[in-house]
């Protein structure tokens, strides 16, 4: 892997994930009512159904907005983002709630089918230079859609990239700005084979010491923008592939066969759609046809 020296001279400090929650110091108590109020304003805006076991992840994840802004309940809190006129405090609500786990080269087989069929079948197909657009709905810290372009690099003569655009887009505004940056802790590129992480990332020295950074070749395949899944999409044109993976098994039935009908109609005919494994559109009305457990074809 490659040493590289990047931000010598503007020391950019590395967020840890945000403010430690305050450990050792005593939570406020959620009551029912309070929690049924928080949840059903984060299922409003962003389809995400917090049962009532949530109820403790709740009270642990908001309880640093109290704490900053000396409320003495959560019902206080609820009122502050209801009557925020910004938005800026469902932002931050919705930043807090959203689970962000992810993994470069997650769930394996997906990215295999992507290089070895998908690919080589797009590119046969394919009379002049490659228009393909691919799409990482909820994307999180960006591992998904960058391994997505390590597949795409990996496998096409790079001249033939200059027409292919992977989206990407997370209603997390936090996870984003990780994802923009394109630096990770060396831990998180263990998945990958040590010639992938040769070939695709630099390696940080000083300040940077136990970091790695995607190659800006990587990184020009990728734009990063937020989007609500709930709000209606604002592509003028179709995507070749969407993976939305592992985002579905946060929403209700009827939110799902909205959301998987969505995707069926931004696809160009044929395009592909990829759900995390351990999500079905079983019981799930659509027009999909099934090619692969959690691979669907228009
Ligand atoms: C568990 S992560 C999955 C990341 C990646 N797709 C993967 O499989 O590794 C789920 C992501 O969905 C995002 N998400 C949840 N609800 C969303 C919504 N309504 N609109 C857009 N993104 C959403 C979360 O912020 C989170 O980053």
């Amino acid at each position: 892997m490659a040493h590289f020296a990047w931000g010598k001279s503007r020391q950019t400090k590395i967020d840890q994930g945000g403010a430690a929650s305050g450990l050792g110091l005593v939570m406020p108590d959620i009551t029912e009512a309070e929690f049924n109020q928080l949840s059903q304003l984060v299922y409003q805006h962003a389809g995400i159904h917090l049962p009532p076991q949530k109820k403790e992840l709740v009270r642990s994840r908001l309880t640093k907005f109290l704490r900053n802004r000396k409320l003495s309940s959560f019902h206080e809190y609820y009122q502050q983002v209801l009557h925020d006129t910004t938005g800026l405090e469902l932002i931050n609500l919705l930043d807090a709630i959203s689970t962000n786990m992810t993994a470069f080269w997650r769930e394996p087989k997906h990215f295999e089918f992507l290089g070895q069929e998908l690919l080589p079948t797009l590119k046969q197909k394919c009379k002049s230079m490659p228009q393909w657009r691919f799409w990482s709905a909820g994307c999180s810290s960006g591992e998904e859609p960058y391994t997505m372009a390590m597949v795409l690099l990996n496998t096409m003569n790079h001249k033939d990239l200059n027409g292919v655009k992977i989206y990407a887009s997370d209603i997390n505004t936090q996870v984003l700005n990780q994802a923009q940056r394109g630096i990770y802790p060396m831990s998180r590129v263990e998945p990958l084979s040590p010639e992938w992480r040769r070939r695709y990332f630099q390696r940080g020295v000083n300040q940077f010491e136990g970091y790695v950074r995607v190659k800006p070749e990587v990184k020009q395949l990728v734009e990063f923008f937020r989007l609500n899944l709930m709000d209606p999409f604002p592509f003028k044109q179709e995507f070749d592939v969407i993976f939305c993976r592992n985002v579905m098994i946060y929403f209700e039935k009827t939110t799902q066969t909205e959301l998987v009908n969505k995707f069926y109609q931004c696809l160009k005919p044929h395009g592909y759609l990829f759900i995390g494994h351990s999500e079905s559109l079983c019981n799930i009305s659509h027009q999909f046809a099934y090619i692969k457990p959690t691979i669907y074809r228009k």
